[in-house]
């Protein structure tokens, strides 16, 4: 059951794609009072309540006990007191003994979720604006929640089936020449790879659809050779259009009309990479169509991908609070510059960043009416993303593109992926990495994956591999680091054999997760979920914080910690375990629930199946493309003969039919084919 509530004027998201009527009663589950503006929301909470959702968020898969707010934030350097990230995702599931419900905040100004923080035992959550729609839902159970949570906002993305391939990204990659180094390099050592992303160093001085002549002579030419080696070039667009005349995207944009205003009419301007700026106002469904258009040349080179960045919109600076930190320097330069006056030096030009007064000072519009910006603000990467999926869909409606954004918006999961932004190359952001994939899965961004290896510092060769080893199972497998960092691609290692089989056995089990996806987003399911899903009567897995179910029967355990040589597991049943090495080399375990030691090197990798749940392994190959996606096998814990529906299609058809898809696959019972492990049916299939 699904329950609306209004207040005040809210400002349209898009997130929400059912129509309801308004209650007029009480809103259930919570005590609200208001305090001026604000929308405050108070429910007590009972010692085992769990709080699962606010996808892409800090800490734990149970985000009760800390402080999180809503508000779309560049923060490279982020750590676990970090409230604030790229995106904003308002849905929270309350579930205990006696509660079983999901709050919905439909509204992109900020909120702050109170959730034991301040008192243990009270979650607060606080709306600035004031002016929303909110959403109640109530189910018997998980899983009916997420799915009846879906209903309320529409299916998940489908990306194109080349995009659960291995994709090969670095800020700095300068020209043609070294990208095809790279990509050959993959090739010579037989790491598969099915693409390669351009950063801003591929724009002539950063500027959007611009591509420096010098490094990538033609872009369209290069594309294409890279297409016939199965690789596809997956270039990035940030949201700031520079304000330069003569450059065509400002031209058009400025006479257009389709940039944010400031009060008194003019653009309002900031400074990303490329200097200054003019934002696109992606609010306005003509200025989304205006910048979607931008893409046509690319698309119509052939390129099949993009990644938007820099939408929160991340602001460097203004030129007045430039001028600001300067009258302040002054001020605090007089006289003795002590301590104090020293470190509000700092803070002064510090604060230019992104800062809070830039955003309330311009407009968008909607509806021919101006809203202040802050008070929309999560919706800018949300309606960035929106531009950039309509004009794939006018460019080709038949066909699926591959886009993921870093800021988002509960509707942009509709629409694109995401990446889970700037992350380190620390332990501590592997581990957060796995405990956001859930609760971005239950607020409908299926396909999300991290900056495999970390993006910020110098990663280790260890690290790298373990991340990788997480990679192997999400939608987006992508290695992205900065700038500057140490190279991180695999190959520059001395174990790159190690995470080169890692990556082969993705290969070899991506007809499976492809099947195990695609049937989540078709049915409104989750690809990811926490282990209460599925053992909400076990409180042991309902706090497991460390391992998470994937697909309809597996579940993954990562090894998190640098030098580990195993892990302890906890299996709230009978199941297989898979300890990979290569996608040819692998113990089958049968295990019985309860807590388990498995050793696990740095080699090794583990995947776990729950009994009559089979797994099935194709030959792997270079490229999504050329893979075989006929000849399986299958291993299965089970004492009887079970199906598998493997899904499949054209890896493209943008509104496949599910039943249209699937084929039943039949293993025979492990007596009748010679296992070698008792109880595990191995067999080999041609579908
Ligand atoms: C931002 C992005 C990062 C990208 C960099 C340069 O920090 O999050 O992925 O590499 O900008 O474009």
């Amino acid at each position: 059951m699904i329950r609306k509530y209004t207040f005040g004027h809210p400002i349209p998201t898009d997130a929400v794609v059912l129509s309801l009527p308004a209650e007029t009663g009480a809103v259930p589950f919570f005590t609200l009072s208001r305090n001026g503006e604000q929308i405050v929301l108070t429910r007590k909470l009972e010692a085992e309540d769990c709080l699962f959702g606010l996808g892409e968020s800090v800490r734990g898969i149970n985000k009760r006990g800390f402080l999180y707010r809503s508000w779309n934030s560049d923060v490279f350097n982020h750590t676990e007191s970090t409230e604030s990230l790229y995106s904003s995702h308002n849905f929270l599931v309350f579930f205990g003994p006696e509660s079983c419900f999901g709050l919905y905040m439909d509204d992109p100004g900020r909120i702050t979720w109170d959730l034991g923080y301040t008192r243990t035992d009270t979650a607060v959550i606080t709306s600035e604006n004031g002016n929303l729609d909110l959403y109640i839902l109530e189910e018997a159970s998980l899983t009916a929640l997420a799915r009846s949570f879906r209903r309320l906002i529409g299916r998940s993305y489908l990306p194109p089936r080349w995009a659960f391939g291995y994709i090969q990204s670095r800020w700095g990659y300068a020209s043609e020449e070294e990208v095809r180094a790279v990509a050959g390099e993959h090739r010579k050592r037989g790491i598969p790879l099915d693409g390669v992303c351009l950063d801003i160093d591929y724009m002539e001085d950063f500027k959007n659809f611009t591509w420096r002549k010098d490094a990538f002579p033609d872009l369209n030419r290069f594309s294409a050779d890279m297409k016939k080696e199965h690789i596809r070039l997956i270039p990035i667009i940030d949201a700031g259009i520079k304000e330069e005349e003569g450059y065509a995207p400002y031209d058009t944009g400025k006479a257009g009309g389709f940039f944010c205003k400031k009060e008194d009419g003019s653009d309002f301007t900031a400074a990303v990479w490329p200097g200054v700026c003019c934002f696109p106002d992606f609010m306005r469904e003509d200025a989304r169509r205006w910048f979607g258009s931008l893409y046509t040349p690319l698309l119509e080179a052939g390129v099949e991908g993009f990644w938007n960045d820099m939408n929160e919109p991340a602001l460097f600076y203004t030129e007045e609070r430039v001028q600001e930190a300067f009258r302040r320097a002054e001020e605090l330069c007089g006289g003795n510059v002590d301590y104090e006056a020293m470190w509000g030096l700092k803070n002064a030009f510090n604060g230019i960043e992104n800062n809070p007064e830039d955003y309330r000072s311009f407009f968008h519009s909607v509806d021919g009416q101006p809203v202040r910006h802050d008070k929309a603000h999560n919706l800018y990467g949300a309606s960035m993303t929106r531009a950039t999926a309509e004009a794939f869909r006018r460019f080709d409606p038949g066909r699926r593109f591959l886009l993921f954004s870093r800021s988002s918006f509960i509707g942009a999961h509709r629409n694109g992926g995401i990446w889970q932004g700037d992350n380190f190359s620390w332990w501590s952001h592997l581990k957060m990495a796995l405990q956001m994939l859930p609760n971005l899965n239950l607020c409908g961004f299926l396909f999300s994956g991290c900056d495999l290896g970390g993006f910020g510092c110098n990663v280790t060769e260890d690290l790298l591999a373990r991340f990788l080893q997480l990679g192997v199972f999400m939608p987006l497998m992508r290695n992205h680091s900065a700038l500057h960092t140490r190279d991180q691609e695999i190959y520059r290692f001395s174990s790159w054999e190690i995470m080169r089989d890692t990556v082969r056995v993705r290969y070899a089990l991506l007809p499976f997760l492809y099947s195990e996806f695609m049937k989540a987003a078709l049915t409104d399911g989750m690809y990811f979920r926490p282990l209460a899903f599925d053992y909400s009567k076990d409180p042991r897995a309902v706090h497991t914080e460390d391992q998470i179910m994937l697909g309809e029967g597996c579940m993954i355990a990562p090894v998190l910690e640098q030098n580990a040589v195993g892990r302890y597991v906890y299996l709230p049943e009978d199941m297989l375990m898979i300890r990979f090495r290569s996608p040819e080399d692998y113990d089958l375990v049968p295990l019985d629930r309860g807590s388990h030691w498995i050793d696990c090197s740095l080699r090794e990798f583990l995947l776990f199946a729950k009994k009559d749940h089979p797994v099935l392994l194709c030959p792997g190959g270079e490229c999504t493309e050329l893979l075989d996606d006929r000849t399986f096998t299958a291993v299965c814990r089970t004492d009887r003969e079970v199906t598998y529906d493997l899904y499949r299609d054209d890896g493209s058809d943008p509104d496949p039919v599910l039943a249209e898809h699937l084929t039943k696959a039949v293993l025979p019972a492990a007596a009748a084919c010679s296992s070698a492990v008792p109880g595990v049916a191995i067999s080999s299939l041609v579908l």
